[in-house]
This record gives C-alpha cells, structure tokens and sequence, in this order.
C-alpha cells in the first residue's frame, strides 16, 4: 500500500520526496555511573545480582525521522512523546481498575513481580510503593530518558532483556505483568509459556492491551481518513507479523500453557469530549490526547519501513487524522482487554 493510495473526501494529495536528513540514524547511550553512596543492591536476590548487566554494555539508540526508537525493529518510539503517551494510558488503566493496579489477586505483602516491556515504568514504580516488602523486577529493550532505568528504588531493580529471547530468572515470581505489549511479538504463546516457566506454584501472570482501532473501525465510514489510518496500520503489522490487536488475549492461548482460573475483563472507554457524564468525559478527554500523541507513534516506522513511504507522507497523513478528529463529528472509542491467569498449585 501506498500513502497516494489513500484518497478520501476525494483528495489528491502530492506525494513528497524523501529528506536526505530524514535517514535512520544509531548512536549509544549508556547509563550514568551508579551513585557510590547508593546500596540499593545490599538487598539483592540472585536474579537481582545480574541485573543492571546493561551498565557494562552500550545500548544502542536508534535515532529515525526525528523519533528515538529502542532497537532496529520495535514499531513505537521511546522518546518523551511517547513516554507522556503512556504516563496518560497508565492514569486511563488506573480509573478503569476502580484504582487497582492490577486484576490479579495478591495474597503476600511481599510478592516477587516481573513487569515485562516495562516502559517508563510507571505500573513498575507504582507497584513498588504499594509493596515496599515486595521485590520488582522490570525489564525492556529499552530505556526512556529519564525513567525507570536510571531511577534508583530499593525494592525495585530494570533489566535490560529481550523478551523473545529464553528469560533466565532463578527464583519464580508471584505476578507477572505485560501491558501495552501487542504488536511486539511475533509468538506470543512462546511469552506464555515463559512466564508460566516463571511463576511460582498458585502465581498470576496479567496481560493488558488496548486497541486504539478496535471499536473505530466498526463505527466510521469508509472514507474517514482515521478509517483508513487504521486500515493501512493494520495491514503493515500483518505484513511485518507483529499483530497490534487484541488477539494474542484469548483465553485459549492460556490455557494451552497450562493457566487455570482464566478471567477476563474487557473495557470501552471513550474518547474525545462527546461524553455527557463527567466521569467519562474526564476519560474522554485522557483518551484524545493519548491517542492525538500516539498517531505518529503508531505510524511512522510501521509505513515508512513496512511500505517505503517517506515520514512527510506518514506526517501529512497524520495531520488530516488529527484534523478529523478534532472536529469532533465521529464518536470514537478505543477497546481495553485484560486478561489472568494462575499457574496450578501442582
Ligand atoms: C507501548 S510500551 C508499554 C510500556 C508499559 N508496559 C506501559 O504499559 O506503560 C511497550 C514497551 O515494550 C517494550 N518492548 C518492545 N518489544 C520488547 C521485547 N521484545 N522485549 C521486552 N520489551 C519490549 C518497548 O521498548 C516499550 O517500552
């Protein structure tokens, strides 16, 4: 698919030539020497020794039409865009779990808890306050600016690791956590199976997505620019084979690992200030600007990598996306599913 493919409301938009000074770029980035007066690893387990590895490798940074991306591949950048992006989808999971940060039940004061593809690490530092006895491990590809990864909390500890690689952890955990996770996999039930591996007997692991597109492409016309935004997403991540929707949380891909008491929780929450009541319109409100900083996120490595257009067109696309939006005359929402599942006693 091209960008000139795309012509709603009957527009013929000029296709623009690539920028010479728009071509990926790498550079490396390593983390600031440890603080001498800092022991936060006196309390460390065996898992926790190894971790932190990341201080004696460079982490390379992928620097792409402007973006900062945390390998070659991932599609979402991790730059201060997108880490506002996530500080609001975080608040927006936080009102629909009535507050709760997770779904899973916790029966220790001091559970032992994975957060894979941990982001900037709120969920992660959050959880860390609300289990000072507990123990944290977070991990991604990549590290944020200023984020988890350079902040120091005694209970809780960042791994740099590569979840499609085997997870080498010693001790098993309590609850294992993956949101925001879709569309970075290609294998999701080999993430299963990992994280089955890793949990402790009675342990839960909790998968959360939302789908920005889910509930949008049922209610607009064909000839809505976010229609066909989402369309052409959809289709790259098909190409690439990293689905970005909700299908990687169905209860049979649990129980083929061996989940038992699956639950499944799935949410509508608006977005945009169509609302009437005041509690969803506040979400609404959450909700645009989430999605608004998201469309570039969302598109510019997916359609400049998977179908060659330039980041102007992805841009320009972007920019009648977003101008449609604001005009308010479609009422769109975006889909959430979460879902538990708890490894067997034996
Ligand atoms: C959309 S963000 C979600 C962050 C966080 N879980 C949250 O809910 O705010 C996805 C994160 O997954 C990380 N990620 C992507 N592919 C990964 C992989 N193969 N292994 C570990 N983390 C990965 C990205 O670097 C990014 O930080």
């Amino acid at each position: 698919m091209e960008a000139k493919d795309l012509q709603p409301l009957g527009q013929n938009e000029p296709i623009v030539e690539p920028d010479e000074n728009e071509n990926a770029q790498k550079q490396s980035w390593t983390k600031p020497p440890p603080d001498p007066e800092s022991n936060s690893e006196s309390d460390a387990d065996s898992d926790e020794a190894s971790i932190n590895s990341y201080e004696t490798h460079q982490l390379d940074i992928y620097e792409e039409n402007n973006r900062r991306y945390p390998n070659d591949s991932y599609h979402m950048p991790n730059d201060e865009p997108e880490r506002t992006r996530l500080n609001i989808v975080h608040q927006i999971y936080l009102i629909l779990l009535d507050g709760h940060l997770t779904a899973a039940p916790i029966v220790t004061n001091a559970p032992r808890v994975l957060d894979i593809g941990t982001g900037p690490g709120d969920w992660a530092i959050e959880m860390s306050h609300a289990y000072p006895h507990g123990t944290i491990i977070a991990s991604d590809i990549g590290v944020f600016d200023n984020a988890l990864g350079h902040v120091d909390l005694p209970n809780l500890s960042f791994h740099l690791d590569d979840a499609r690689d085997e997870w080498a952890y010693d001790i098993p955990f309590d609850l294992i956590h993956l949101r925001g996770l879709s569309g970075a996999f290609p294998d999701w039930s080999f993430i299963y199976q990992q994280a089955f591996d890793h949990l402790a007997p009675g342990g839960y692991l909790e998968v959360a997505d939302t789908d920005f597109a889910a509930e949008t492409m049922i209610s607009l016309p064909p000839n809505s620019y976010l229609r066909l935004f989402a369309s052409a997403l959809r289709s790259a991540d098909y190409s690439a084979g990293y689905l970005r929707d909700l299908s990687h949380l169905q209860p049979a891909l649990f129980h083929a690992q061996g989940f038992i008491d699956i639950d499944v929780r799935e949410y509508t929450f608006p977005i945009g200030l169509w609302p009437e009541s005041p509690h969803d319109r506040t979400v609404g409100k959450m909700g645009l600007i989430a999605l608004l900083e998201g469309l570039e996120s969302y598109s510019l490595r997916a359609l400049t990598t998977t179908y060659g257009w330039v980041a102007e067109e992805v841009r320009e696309l972007c920019d009648q996306v977003r101008a449609e939006i604001l005009q308010g005359v479609y009422r769109i929402s975006a889909r959430v599913k979460i879902v538990t599942g708890r490894k067997p006693l034996t």
